[in-house]
């Protein structure tokens, strides 16, 4: 009887994630963040230029307080980009259909193609855990050549640290720093 469980689950473990693995291509991937031992599109996307990554937004914020962040990618093929984004806590929100949530990380829903400026820009969301603390953002932003395939692409990783913190401990924190 346990045994049948057992098989019953691993079956369904195996096809849920074979189901995410074919679907999660130029959909949308997760765990690919450089947050799981580094790994990033580059485990499988090859022979394009390395793009400057980097996420931009609040990085002293309050505890339970929810803030916009946007993922850059510049350089690299200069024509479309996708992105996975990870936290080590606090959620993580979409904020528009050009990204979606998978296991609780941010993932494109389509390569997004460049801006005016060359770069391709994701906005999403991010709630801080309700206690203080330092939390890491993995971003992994993947620059594609937009041939359909794994092939011209490269990806680049960055992190940003955040510190959650209260109010009157925030006020205090430039008087420390002027001594
Ligand atoms: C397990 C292998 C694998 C990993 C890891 C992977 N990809 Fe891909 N990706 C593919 C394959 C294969 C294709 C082409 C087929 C398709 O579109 O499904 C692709 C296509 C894409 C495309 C369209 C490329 C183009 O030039 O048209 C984007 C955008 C993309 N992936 C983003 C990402 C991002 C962002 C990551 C990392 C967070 C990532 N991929 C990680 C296998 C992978």
């Amino acid at each position: 009887m346990t045994k049948k469980i057992l098989l019953a689950f691993c079956v369904a473990l195996l096809t849920f994630g074979l189901v995410q693995y074919a679907f999660s291509f130029s959909t949308g991937i997760a765990g690919f963040s450089g947050m799981n031992g580094g790994n990033s599109c580059n485990n499988c996307h090859h022979s394009g230029v390395t793009p400057e990554v980097s996420i931009r937004g609040p990085q002293v914020v309050l505890p339970g307080g929810t803030q916009i962040y946007n993922l850059v990618i510049s350089g690299g093929q200069e024509t479309a980009g996708g992105l996975n984004v990870a936290v080590t806590e606090g959620s993580l929100l979409s904020l528009s259909d050009e990204t979606k949530l998978i296991n609780g990380e941010i993932a494109h829903t389509a390569p997004k193609t460049i801006n005016q400026e060359g770069d391709v820009v994701f906005s999403y969301a991010w709630t801080a855990p309700v206690i203080t603390g330092t939390v890491t953002m993995y971003g992994a932003g993947n620059s594609v050549n937009g041939n359909g395939s794994n092939s011209g692409d490269a990806a680049g990783l960055t992190t940003l640290s955040i510190v959650v913190m209260e109010l009157n401990e925030k006020l205090y924190l430039p008087m420390i720093q002027r001594d």
